[in-house]
């Protein structure tokens, strides 16, 4: 599978969203948005009305990652388009098979993603029910933190379990100088927030990325 980029929408100006995500559509597969409730992480983002308004004739897919504590509730308030997908997180307070089945209900494509504190094998069970899987690197809740690097070992595993028909996504500290690391152990779709946002040219930024990949696959 070509490596993708999915620039995370966190570290991008919240006050013009959809020129930040202008300027990278040509570019790239999908953008990550990060979704906060201030209880599942200790930190606040935006919700439905925000994301569906910035929807709203953007065509590159949405990629909604929910660090919430009930994304039952909140995930079929998002208005998904076609290759969009929500991910939400195990370790959050909703039971995992129905909410599964209620996002797909959606018509989303649905993921379910792990801390890295999390004993990899809980996300075993739902790999055949799942489109993806998201692979912290950080602890989630904000942007601009190290890549921990244990994270290498559990993309390593999960790819050896789930074999090619799993797509993995990898959220945290990625930028040009592990992100060879991080496709290597089997990442499929990086992404990257303040390595791609927080560049003087964000776009340049993309293209490294997109040709560190390349370079690894094709
Ligand atoms: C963190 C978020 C990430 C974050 C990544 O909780 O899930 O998507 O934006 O940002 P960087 O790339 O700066 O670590
Ligand atoms: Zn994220």
């Amino acid at each position: 599978m070509k490596i993708k980029i999915s620039p995370s929408l966190l570290s991008a100006d919240f006050g013009c969203l959809r020129r930040e995500a202008r300027l990278l559509e040509k570019h790239v597969a999908s953008f990550h948005i990060d979704v906060m409730d201030g209880h599942f992480v200790p930190n606040i983002t935006i919700g439905p009305p925000v994301v569906n308004r910035f929807r709203e004739g953007l065509e590159t897919p949405l990629d909604i990652h929910l660090m919430i504590e009930h994304p039952q509730l909140f995930g079929p308030q998002f208005r998904v388009q076609r290759g969009d997908s929500i991910t939400f997180h195990e370790e959050s307070a909703d039971p995992i098979a129905e909410t599964i089945d209620i996002l797909r209900q959606t018509g989303a494509r649905v993921g379910l993603s792990i801390r890295p504190g999390t004993p990899l094998d809980r996300l075993y069970r739902w790999l055949d029910r799942i489109d993806l899987a998201l692979v912290m690197s950080v602890e989630p809740g904000f942007g601009g933190q190290a890549f921990l690097p244990e994270a290498l070992e559990r993309i390593r595993l999960l790819r050896r379990k789930a074999g090619d028909r799993l797509e993995i996504h990898v959220d945290g500290g990625i930028h040009r100088g592990n992100a060879l690391a991080v496709i290597e152990a089997g990442g499929d779709v990086i992404v990257a927030g303040s390595a791609i946002y927080g560049a003087e040219d964000p776009e340049s930024a993309v293209r490294e990325l997109l040709a560190i990949g390349d370079r690894c696959r094709e």
